[in-house]
């Protein structure tokens, strides 16, 4: 499944204001609340948004300034980024093997406040998963009614809940049960455009005592393809009470102000940008603050892109040359010459090649002009 955006995806400029972006969001469970600030949060992506991955959006101004810059942007709360999420992680997997646990879970005490997400279709094996997440320390705790891929939609998990409402009041009813954080639920429309549930999905997840809700606009059957519609987070928006979050193709600041002006969202969710644009939190939240923001320079994309490899390397992730491979796939679209620094890494074979291939690329004198 292509998870690339298509070249010609794009929006009127229509609602493309800072004005229209919300400081700040607020999820309210029982006598608790759970503050996001700014009301922007990290999506789940599952291979990429690993510890080192999302402490690297909440670090990225500081990552990439020059080590002697005596003119540091001003700290931002959480990176600008309001809330951070898990990859998907198995409840059945979980409540089997603590290396699940390990594996998928494991978050550092400056990830705060933090979401870990769950599929699967079971009501015990989701409680009991939900307890851990509780126990292990999670500000909020998210079921995935989203995933396309066949092997979770064949085990009824991910997006394949879609087709079963009633079996997921259960799964609902049964969440809210076994835990007193936060339950969140990001869901896509539906299966395929005739038979859209989101809104009666979202008004059974409300009546369930769900707290908060994020809808990527597109149904299982459109995978990444066309464009997301917006419209559908809109509806969803004026049929409940409780936060909803917009998600699908935001690709940059303005995108995010027509997403809320289009829909009245209460927070935005964005996925693959932060891996093209890791910048794309701070400039959100430094364009609502101050009406500007700018894009970054190559030197400054280079010291990012070397930090979180070594940042990679360091922690001794399983699989960390892939998942540097798949990084510069998406990040290397926004460096000059990027199309040079891809092959350079593709070809590479251990993480210090890697990285020593990032290194020579970025001290090297750029051949040809390529965004
Ligand atoms: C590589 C990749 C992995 C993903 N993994 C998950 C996941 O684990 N859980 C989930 O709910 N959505 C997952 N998604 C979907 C994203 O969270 C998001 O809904 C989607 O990419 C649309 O948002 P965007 O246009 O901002 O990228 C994944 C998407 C990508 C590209």
């Amino acid at each position: 499944m292509n998870k690339l955006w298509p070249a010609s995806l794009d929006r009127s400029p229509a609602g493309a204001t800072p004005a229209v972006l919300p400081a700040e969001a607020e999820i309210r469970c029982g006598g608790h609340r759970l503050r996001l600030e700014p009301a922007t949060l990290l999506a789940p992506m599952s291979g990429l948004t690993d510890t080192v991955f999302r402490r690297f959006i909440r670090q990225v101004a500081e990552l990439a300034a020059a080590p002697d810059s005596a003119a540091a942007e001003p700290r931002l709360p959480f990176g600008g980024c309001g809330l951070i999420m898990t990859e998907f992680t198995s409840a059945d997997g979980l409540i089997r093997s603590e290396k699940v646990a390990r594996r998928y879970l494991s978050f550092a005490p400056d990830e705060h406040p933090i979401a870990a997400q769950l599929f699967g279709s079971d009501a015990v094996a989701l409680s009991e998963a939900a307890r851990v997440v509780e126990a292990m320390g999670f500000d909020a705790v998210d079921l995935n009614l989203g995933c396309p891929a066949k092997k979770v939609v064949k085990c009824n998990g991910g997006s394949g809940l879609l087709r079963d409402l009633p079996l997921l009041g259960r799964l609902f009813a049964a969440l809210r049960a076994a835990v007193k954080i936060p339950l969140t639920v990001k869901f896509r429309a539906g299966w395929d455009e005739r038979s859209l549930v989101h809104l009666e999905l979202a008004r059974m997840a409300e009546a369930s005592g769900v707290n908060a809700l994020a809808l990527h606009a597109r149904t299982r059957a459109q995978g990444y393809a066309g464009q997301a519609q917006w419209d559908w987070i809109g509806e969803v928006k004026q049929a409940v009470r409780i936060p909803v979050w917009g998600n699908g193709d935001v690709r940059c600041p303005e995108d995010a102000a027509r997403l809320v002006a289009h829909t009245g969202c209460d927070g935005i969710m964005i996925g693959r940008a932060a891996a093209s644009n890791p910048w794309i939190f701070q400039q959100i939240e430094t364009w609502r603050r101050t009406g500007a923001y700018r894009e970054p320079e190559q030197a400054e994309r280079g010291r990012l892109m070397l930090a979180y490899f070594q940042q990679l390397a360091g922690a001794g992730m399983p699989g960390a040359v892939g998942k540097m491979k798949q990084f510069a796939a998406w990040f290397s679209h926004g460096v000059r010459d990027g199309a040079r620094l891809r092959q350079a890494i593709y070809t590479a074979r251990a993480e210090a090649e890697v990285i020593a291939r990032v290194e020579e690329f970025f001290t090297q004198p750029i051949t040809e002009l390529v965004i």
